[in-house]
């Protein structure tokens, strides 16, 4: 999905978002398990904001999402549909650049799907994520099967270790590798 510049192009959002991949991964039944009402929530590389929306509707009015992206048209295609669900009070858009993600704030949750492969480097991607990370907070990482083998993805989860996280679960998720994970404490 990655393009010459090693990222999925924003004019491929249509891909990312449509009614066959909801059912293939749907958000709400993949995000809830882990989401609490009043909870901050960063959705890093956030892509058309497939999971944006569903992680808004779960942190209900008092909670906040992130929606981290590289792309300016990514973000843009988030900011429409939060407006048009209603959700922009929720929704904060945030323009990361390839080397860090560039946000303060911190967070109860963070996700990463599809995305950490598209990350030049990935220990400081993984560092960075770890220092947003409110005491007990977790981070999902989801990557594509058909893209990143089993070996890279055991990468990854050392990378996350080394920065601190703890591996909780793999959860199930289709045509992908998962790992859940916790700050250390
Ligand atoms: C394959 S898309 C996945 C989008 C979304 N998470 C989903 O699953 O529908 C990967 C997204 O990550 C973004 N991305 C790539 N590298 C990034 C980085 N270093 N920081 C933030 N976003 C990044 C890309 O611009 C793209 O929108």
């Amino acid at each position: 999905m990655a393009d010459l510049f090693g990222i999925c192009p924003w004019w491929l959002s249509s891909i990312l978002d449509n009614p066959i991949r909801r059912l293939v991964h749907d958000p709400e039944s993949i995000l809830s398990p882990y989401i609490e009402r009043g909870q901050t929530v960063l959705d890093v590389g956030c892509g058309p904001g497939t999971f944006t929306i569903a992680i808004a509707n779960l942190v209900g009015e008092s909670g906040r999402v992130i929606a981290a992206d590289v792309q300016d048209e990514m973000l843009r295609i988030v900011r429409d549909k939060a407006e048009r669900a209603g959700l922009s009070s929720r929704i904060v858009t945030h323009k990361s650049r390839p080397e860090t993600i560039g946000i303060s704030e911190m967070v109860d949750f963070a996700l990463a799907f599809y995305m950490v492969h598209e990350v030049p480097d990935t220990e400081r991607f993984l560092r960075e994520v770890t220092t947003l990370l409110k005491p007990n907070g977790r981070l999902l990482i989801v990557e594509p099967k058909y893209h990143v083998s089993a070996s890279s993805f055991m990468r990854t989860v050392e990378a996350a270790k080394s920065a601190g996280l703890e591996p909780v679960s793999e959860p199930r998720i289709r045509l992908s590798r998962s790992m859940l994970f916790e700050l250390a404490s």
